[in-house]
């Protein structure tokens, strides 16, 4: 056996010879990014070996060369003791957006109706919980009155078997203990932020008599640690989306034994609770129709409300907008950029950062930025290619440069320190490439589904932008990369997290509950992965438009 320390955490462990590193990294539950789930695509988990020697590893990203020191963890294997470095751009912590509108609804916890099962007197506790693929939240709400006493966040740490749903679907359908390790990892990190906010309130958890579960139908389906194979193949029809209410004890939640656990319904196989919860948080009905709600993460999921009811669908699109499956994409980190201006003028750039640390990568808003941004100074033109003519434009401001240039095999444009001269990230021709094909299948999915009900997107009253973007996401960019077209700009809210929203409202309101049931089974479901037309119109918008 060798010891293994990991830096900065000072976690020590003991790891049997020839141990994946990856591996031992996630059994500990160290901090670092794995995006591609281990196959070494991604790039993410860059670590420092702080005795090379020791460590037979093929990947060799860095710029310390082939025996260096930067390595992949999940090409790596322990032969001795050995000191490990996880570098803060490695590290998966982030900001968690736990924000949302919440729609009005009178107050009226259907737990109340259950006070001869548990507490007679004395205060009760519900706790609404969103599970992201990214971030889980969960906020402590005093059923008594509704005020939320606290809320805490985290990353989802089933991230060490995937970043994305379909990566940790394939982990728990060939992996034995699959589908036990994704369970454990969120029922600890829900009992963890539940603790954290019982310590804050000063309440007890013994007095949690509701729990209200959000997510899509994958992360739902992986805390009742259920099959998921009818969600990941054809014809991705779902076996059940029923809302499932249950003893919390039977999913291993740490909380009051009378309690009840209810996991929301979802619409169908990929329009999930965390969609339905959205359509209540927003009050859909509220609005002046045709509105479209949309959450533009990795499925792309939207439903449109118009005068015949809700249609949705889900699309592709890839986690390019999230920052993942782009060279330079980071969570939203400290150092991530998260905001881009260029000026063709002056030649102006102006980077928003995180914590105002010096830049590591892009986040989600600040990839769409910066494409945007080079779309409308022309550096890239309307296929997306990065225009030759531009190699000699220099973007600057104090601090950082910014300019095309070759790198290796493909141009790149790359953001530099102006004072030490150091690259500090660079956008390549095929992250452009992966922002186009998300962008084209949000389009194509958009344009389809308001076709089927004979709309375009002029006839939108708003859009609302749910999910893990913040409010920093600018319409213009949309408009910009052609996501959104020009009339819609001025129509557009960024609504944020309604998936807590609505767990929280049908926590602390029975009509609440009873609207996301309704709403659930209201919900036409478009399927594009069988439209005659799917593929046309998502090649005639991989174009960005002209301004
Ligand atoms: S390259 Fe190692 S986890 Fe992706």
């Amino acid at each position: 056996m060798h010891e293994v320390t990991f830096y900065p955490s000072k976690i020590k462990v003991t790891a049997e010879e020839g141990r994946n590193l990856l591996s031992l990294i996630r059994e500990h539950g160290v901090d670092l990014a794995s995006e591609c789930g281990g196959t070494g695509t991604c790039g993410k988990c860059r670590v420092r070996l702080e005795s090379a020697t020791v460590i037979d590893g093929k990947g060799h990203p860095g710029p310390e060369g082939r025996q260096g020191r930067i390595r992949l963890a999940c090409h790596c294997h322990v032969t001795e003791d050995i000191v490990v470095t996880i570098p803060e751009s490695s590290q998966a912590l982030i900001k968690v957006l736990d924000q949302g509108v919440r729609g009005r609804y009178l107050f009226g916890p259907p737990a109340v109706r259950r006070q001869n099962n548990g507490w007679r007197d004395g205060a009760r506790f519900g706790v609404a919980v969103d599970i992201g693929t990214t971030t889980v939240v969960a906020a402590l709400v005093d059923l008594a009155s509704g005020q939320e006493l606290s809320k805490k966040s985290a990353r989802n740490p089933q991230q060490v078997y995937g970043l994305d749903v379909l990566n940790r679907a394939r982990y728990a359908q060939t992996d034995q203990y699959g589908p036990l390790n994704l369970q454990r990892k969120v029922v600890a990190v829900i009992n963890d932020l539940v603790a954290q906010a019982c310590h804050e309130a000063g309440a007890s958890r013994e007095r949690i008599v509701d729990v209200c579960l959000s997510g899509n139908q994958f992360m739902l389906r992986f805390l009742r640690r259920e099959d998921t194979s009818d969600l990941t193949v054809p014809p991705y029809e779902a076996r059940s989306s029923a809302s499932v209410s249950q003893a919390p004890s039977d999913l291993g939640l740490d909380m009051g034994e009378h309690g009840t656990a209810y996991s929301l319904p979802s619409a169908s196989a990929f329009i999930g609770a965390d969609i339905v919860a959205g359509l209540v948080a927003v009050d859909i009905d509220k609005w002046e129709r045709p509105v479209l709600l949309i959450d533009i993460g990795t499925n792309g999921e939207m439903v449109l409300a118009d005068k015949d009811g809700l249609c949705a669908c889900s699309t592709a699109a890839g986690p390019a907008f999230e920052g993942v499956n782009i060279s330079c994409g980071v969570s939203a980190i400290n150092g991530a950029v998260e905001g881009v201006f260029l000026d063709n003028d002056e030649r102006r750039l102006s980077l928003e950062v995180i914590g105002e640390a010096e830049p590591v990568g892009l986040c989600g808003t600040g990839l769409i930025d910066l494409v945007a941004e080079l779309v409308k100074v022309g550096v890239i033109d309307r296929t997306g290619r990065y225009s030759a003519g531009a190699e000699g434009w220099v973007y600057g401001n104090d601090d950082y440069m910014g300019q095309l240039r070759q790198k290796g095999a493909q141009r790149s444009f790359v953001i530099t320190d102006r004072r030490t001269s150091k690259d500090l990230f660079s956008l390549s021709q095929r992250d452009v490439r992966e922002v186009q094909l998300a962008k084209a299948a949000i389009r194509a999915g958009m344009d389809l589904l308001l076709k089927e009900r004979g709309l375009r997107q002029g006839d939108l009253h708003t859009v609302l932008i749910a999910g893990g973007f913040s409010h920093k996401l600018r319409p213009e960019s949309l408009v910009q990369l052609g996501v959104l077209s020009s009339q819609l700009g001025d129509h557009v809210e960024v609504v944020g997290n309604t998936s807590l929203s609505g767990a929280y409202l049908a926590l602390v309101s029975e009509k609440a509950r009873e609207r996301v049931e309704t709403i659930s089974k209201l919900i036409k479901t478009v399927n594009l992965s069988t439209h005659p037309e799917f593929e046309r119109s998502f090649i005639e918008n991989m174009r960005f438009p002209t301004s």
